[in-house]
This record gives C-alpha cells, sequence and structure tokens, in this order.
C-alpha cells in the first residue's frame, strides 16, 4: 500500500471528521488540533482521499471564508477535486481544511512542481518566452506538446554573438516509462533527465543552466462562487480609460482581489440581457481570454474582470509598443488568433474584434476582452451602426448591410486588427470617413496594403476581407498559419547518433 503523506502523523481528528464526512462549505476551516497521532487510525479509517500529496507553488492570502491562506512549499492532502478552479484541501503544515486554487498546487515529485516546467505550451509560445531579452545562453524549459498529446518537449535558448534562436528536443519514452532525448541516456522521470543536462551538453546545444522565469505569477482564479455581486464590495482606486458607453477603473474587490471594473452607462443594456449574456461569457475559459469575474447586475451594470497591467493594445501599441518589431507582432497576432480560435470552437462570436478591445498584460501577452458584449447595446446610433460610436471600419460588409454577424465577420474584424499591430496603431483607411469605407467596400475596394506590411501578411489581410464570408479562413488556419510564420521548422532537432 503506498500511503499518502498526509497520513503519517498529520492525522486527522477522527470523531470530528467522521461527523463530518464531506467537505462542508460553510464552516470547513476547523483546525484539528489533538487525535491526529495514532498511525493505527490508518488502518482502521480510511482516509478522505487517497491521491498523491500536492504542493504549492506560490503564497496565497484568503479571500474569502472558504479558502486557505498558505505558503509555496506548503503540503496538501486533496480532499475533493469535483471544482476544476477550487480544491477542497487539508494542509499538513497547519491541519486547516478549505479550498485552495488548484492552479497554485501541483503533485508533490511530479514536473509540475519544478520551475522548468511550463506545462501545455505551444513552440511559438515558449521561443516568445525564451527569446526575452532578460534570458542568457542555455535558459531552458520543459513543455507538453501542444499539437502532440502527452510529448514532452526540451526548449532550450542558444546566444552566439548577437544571434539568438531556441532549439526544441523531442523527450522521446522508453517501453518502461522512462525518458530520453539520445539513446543512450535515458532517466526514469524528468527531474532525473534535466539534472543530467545540467552538468552534460551531450548532443543538445548547451548545457541547462536557469530556466526560463515565468512572466508573472499565474492569477488565482476569482473567489469561489462569487457572481453577482453587490456594489459594496468594490471600490474603484483610479480611473484607467473611457470606452464609448461608459468608464473602465482599476478597483478592489472584498478588500483583497485587484479587478479591473467596468461601468456602463444606464440605459446602455437591459440588465436582464446582460446577465443572461454575461452567464455565457463567464464560461469561456482560455489563457487568451480576459476572464470575466463578476457582475453588478443592478444599473449602472459594472463587469468585473481580470485586470491587465497595460491596458488596451491600442494604447500600448502607440506608446510602448513603437518600440516592437516584426516578430513582437506575430507573437501578439498568434496570442489573439489562438484566443479567437477558442471563441470559434465554442461557437460564440465575438463581433467586435479590434486593437482596442486586445488587453495587454505582463511581459506582452495579449488577451481578447468585450466578446460578445456589442450586440447587447441599446444606443439607437449603435444599432443604426452610425456615429462616431460604431467601429464602421472593422465592420465586414455583410454586418454592416444585412446585419449578419458570424465568426466569419470576426475574421474579417481581425484583418483589420492586423493592419492596426503592424502600423503600431494607426487608425485603418487613414484619412478615409467611414462611409465612404463602407460604400467603396461593396464596390470591391479593399484597404491597400500599409507601408509596414510585407507582401506575406497582406495578402493573409486580403483572404480575411474575401467578398464571400465562407471563403475567409477560419481562426484555427489562421492561428496555424501565424505560428508557420514565426517558428518555420516545424521539425525538432536530432542528435547525430539517430
Ligand atoms: N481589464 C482591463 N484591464 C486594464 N485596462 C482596461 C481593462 N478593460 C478596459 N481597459 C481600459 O479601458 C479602456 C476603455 O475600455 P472600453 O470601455 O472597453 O472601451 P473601448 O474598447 O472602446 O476602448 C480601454 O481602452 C483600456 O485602456
Ligand atoms: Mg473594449
Amino acid at each position: 500500500m503506498t500511503i499518502c503523506g498526509c497520513f503519517g502523523r498529520l492525522f486527522r481528528n477522527k470523531s470530528s471528521d467522521d461527523a463530518d464526512p464531506s467537505p462542508d462549505p460553510v464552516n470547513n476551516t476547523v483546525q484539528f488540533n489533538e487525535g491526529f497521532d495514532s498511525d493505527s487510525d490508518i488502518e482502521t479509517n480510511p482516509p478522505e482521499a487517497d491521491g498523491p500529496t500536492y504542493v504549492a507553488l506560490y503564497d496565497y492570502e484568503a479571500r474569502i471564508e472558504d479558502d486557505l491562506t498558505f505558503q509555496a512549499g506548503e503540503r496538501f492532502c486533496m480532499i475533493d477535486k469535483g471544482l476544476a478552479d477550487w480544491w477542497y484541501a487539508r494542509s499538513l503544515r497547519t491541519n486547516l481544511k478549505g479550498y485552495v486554487p488548484s492552479n497554485y498546487v501541483a503533485v508533490e515529485d511530479s514536473p509540475e512542481q519544478e520551475g522548468w516546467f511550463f506545462g501545455k505550451l505551444s513552440r511559438a509560445e515558449a521561443e516568445r518566452r525564451l527569446l526575452d531579452n532578460s534570458n542568457t545562453q542555455g535558459t531552458y524549459l520543459i513543455r507538453e506538446s501542444e499539437r502532440e498529446q502527452g510529448l514532452y518537449v526540451l526548449s532550450l535558448l542558444n546566444v552566439s554573438g548577437q544571434e539568438r534562436n531556441v532549439k526544441h528536443y523531442k523527450i522521446k519514452r522508453t517501453p518502461s516509462s522512462g525518458y530520453f532525448i539520445t539513446r543512450f541516456m535515458d532517466f526514469t522521470n524528468l527531474q532525473e533527465l534535466v539534472q543530467y543536462y545540467a552538468d552534460n551538453a551531450e548532443g543538445i546545444s548547451s548545457r541547462l543552466m536557469r530556466p526560463c522565469k515565468l512572466a508573472e505569477k499565474p492569477k488565482p482564479p476569482f473567489a469561489k462562487d462569487v457572481w453577482e455581486i453587490s456594489r459594496d464590495t468594490l471600490t474603484f482606486d483610479k480611473k484607467l480609460g473611457a470606452g464609448a458607453f461608459g468608464d473602465v477603473f482599476k478597483g478592489t474587490w472584498n478588500g483583497n482581489t485587484e479587478v479591473a471594473i467596468k461601468t456602463l452607462k444606464p440605459g446602455t443594456m437591459s440588465p436582464v440581457e446582460f446577465l443572461q449574456e454575461a452567464t455565457i461569457m463567464k464560461k469561456l475559459r482560455h489563457p487568451h481570454l480576459v476572464s470575466l469575474y463578476a457582475v453588478v447586475s443592478e444599473e449602472p451594470i459594472c463587469i468585473v474582470t481580470e485586470l491587465m497591467a497595460h491596458g488596451s493594445l491600442l494604447d500600448f501599441l502607440r506608446t510602448e509598443g513603437q518600440s516592437t518589431h516584426y516578430r513582437d507582432h506575430l507573437y501578439m497576432i498568434i496570442q489573439i488568433a489562438s484566443g479567437m480560435e477558442y471563441i470559434e470552437r465554442e461557437n460564440f462570436i465575438h463581433r467586435d474584434v479590434r486593437a482596442a478591445n486586445i488587453l495587454v498584460g505582463v511581459g506582452q501577452i495579449c488577451k481578447v476582452a468585450d466578446f460578445g458584449l456589442s450586440r447587447l447595446i441599446q444606443d439607437d446610433l449603435y444599432q443604426a451602426r452610425e456615429g462616431a460610436k460604431f467601429p464602421v471600419k472593422w465592420t465586414a460588409p455583410e454586418s454592416f448591410t444585412y446585419n449578419r454577424f458570424t465568426i466569419k465577420s470576426d475574421v474579417w474584424s481581425f484583418g483589420v486588427l492586423l493592419s492596426e499591430i503592424v502600423t503600431k496603431g494607426k487608425a485603418p483607411y487613414p484619412a478615409m470617413p467611414g462611409y465612404e469605407v463602407v460604400a467603396k467596400l461593396v464596390d470591391g475596394y479593399r484597404m491597400p496594403k500599409p507601408r509596414e506590411c510585407n507582401e506575406e501578411l497582406y495578402k493573409i489581410m486580403l483572404r480575411c476581407w474575401d467578398d464571400v464570408d465562407t471563403e475567409r479562413p477560419s481562426f484555427a488556419e489562421l492561428h496555424h498559419i501565424f505560428e508557420t510564420m514565426v517558428s518555420p521548422r516545424p521539425g525538432y532537432e536530432e542528435h547525430p547518433s539517430y
């Protein structure tokens, strides 16, 4: 029998737990001080969970009564992993029970626990992170391939003079579940493999010198079971920006959780319809979509989302982003395409794709925001697609003419967004008023190639602007095209011994 780490000295208090076999969400942070020292309990008293021990990857400060405060390295016994975001756990240090964010813990001694393990990550994203200027020769990470389920890859940065490139090595499996890069050296686990290549560059381009840094500690999920909130749980700390229908603030929820709060002027949307739609939007979760956390569903409506450090991509491109290059742009485009591919897969429609609705976080991470919201706007001019509030220059002709919005009209807008990115935030169709653009598009006119744009990219834009919407590429295809553009050699480095 394998004994889970939590059955040793910190065994539970028999009497209180028997009376309470399932986690009680209301009163679950109970301290067990006595009665857990008897090893004989191991046999007579079945454990709450017979899974492995987990370890905290980061510090976490409890935000509501139900969750646990803990420090990186703290160990847990998992009692209930039924929810995706919050797992019910018992700390082996304090013996307290409560919820922990599932993205803050990993199985003890598993690769997930290691700073070099980045989980599912595309080749392009691995390169983007490793090529960051702060990284030096031998910076590495191990990732799980996005395309090939279960395949681990070592991605390694090489620097020679001005040249920086990333090499990718497949980590293959032995028949006995071991791991190897070259046939002659196999290891029982990834940790051993990393340890070996930290000392030997045999068959790979460099010794493994240091793990790639995470741009920032991942955000914990928003508080469990919190959705419709009252206005007085929010504080509005600083105005971040103004949109056509209200202001956006940096704020705090519950005195402890940093958020962005989008306020909508009364009358912008029907609260009932908004709430229905928001309930769907909250289920859309992806690393390149801004997470919807909570709503104040009475007017003035507030939409509470994750806070993105650098604001909108449009503002970013026009300021700090002026020093970005083509490669940076490709990385932005890939991230947006990946978020939009997810929206496409979920059969959702964004309806307002433009650089102002892409938000930028630490490390130039880009996330799609405001999906689905524009459908709900009740403003007459907006509905008539007239006036300054309606994003005419991003709108597909069929949406304009027949009010037909599909994922393919999103693809059209994405084509316009590409022009915003390569021109570092210039307005599309400069010097042409919106009504003229609409009239000319119907006649077959298309935005000329922006000076900053290369032929390859412009061809893709033109495909996004095909008259026949079904002929436009899908976001899945666009994502793939851009990934191949940034990393044209899809293969892996091979050791000479193959
Ligand atoms: N989650 C967020 N984090 C940080 N800044 C944000 C966030 N949401 C919006 N903003 C800022 O507020 C501005 C206004 O947003 P919004 O009301 O959506 O209008 P628009 O999309 O027309 O710019 C954005 O341009 C951006 O600078
Ligand atoms: Mg917006």
